[in-house]
């Protein structure tokens, strides 16, 4: 039986595979924030000559790529990104996401934005037929926190202030729960996006990941976007 971890690290080891088979010594890779990502970033460091850096999308994961040598460039002085590696929360099988459950989504959403190729790395108890079992995270300015809360409930949603939690940007986090299903999750991002005092919530409809790689005990699947699958047919 292999324990979650185990499956997390097997994610990981593949992400590695994947990544070095499209990165140069010129490349950047994107990397993300949790658990899964935290395996990729430890891999990482064997094969960091192989590309010229990282830039990261929380401080942990700064912390975590500089401790094992690895370059980490500010976001700004870049204009792109190879590919970026992250894991998920939940992930249906359109290869939509949440995530934030780290409470990093908005540095994600930016860094994965960068980039040519987001790559999602999970083991198998992540994928969901709807989203929305997992409460979804929505980084929110402090000073709205309750007008945006009030605006979750008209949605249907069952507001939870996630306390004592202060991003990297200096926001607070409402965890959205009893959300599912999300029938319509590209609608519901854009929705809650509107919303003034949010600065953005942990549905990853609008950025999917172009592939996703699923470990479950002894073998790791791949998905890879319909959208992806047309190009490569034209
Ligand atoms: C952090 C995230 C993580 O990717 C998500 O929470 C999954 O974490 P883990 O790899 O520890 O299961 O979105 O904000």
């Amino acid at each position: 039986m292999s324990t979650q971890d185990e499956l997390k690290k097997a994610a990981a080891a593949a992400a590695i595979e994947f990544t070095m088979s499209r990165v140069c010594k010129s490349s950047i890779i994107g990397i993300g924030t949790g658990s899964t990502a935290n395996f990729f970033i430890d891999l990482l460091a064997e094969c960091h000559h192989n590309f010229l850096g990282t830039v990261a999308s929380s401080h942990i994961s700064e912390d975590r790529l500089r401790t094992n040598g690895i370059k980490v460039l500010d976001p700004n002085d870049i204009s792109e990104l190879r590919v970026y590696v992250d894991g998920a929360d939940e992930i249906n099988s359109d290869l939509e996401l949440i995530k934030g459950g780290g409470g990093a989504l908005t540095r994600e959403k930016i860094i994965c934005a960068m980039a040519q190729e987001f790559l999602c790395i999970a083991d198998n108890s992540k994928c969901v037929k709807s989203l929305g079992k997992f409460p979804l995270p929505v980084e929110v300015i402090p000073i709205a926190r309750n007008k945006v809360a009030r605006e979750l409930i008209r949605l249907g949603a069952n507001p939870k202030w996630r306390r004592e939690f202060i991003t990297d940007n200096g926001n607070e986090i409402i965890d959205a729960h009893g959300l599912w299903p999300i029938e319509s999750p590209k609608a519901l991002e854009a929705e809650i996006n509107q919303i003034s005092g949010v600065v953005t919530n942990g549905i990853f409809a609008k950025n999917s990941p172009n592939t996703v790689l699923i470990s479950s005990p002894n073998q790791i699947t791949t998905h890879v976007r319909q959208e992806n699958i047309s190009k490569l047919l034209l």
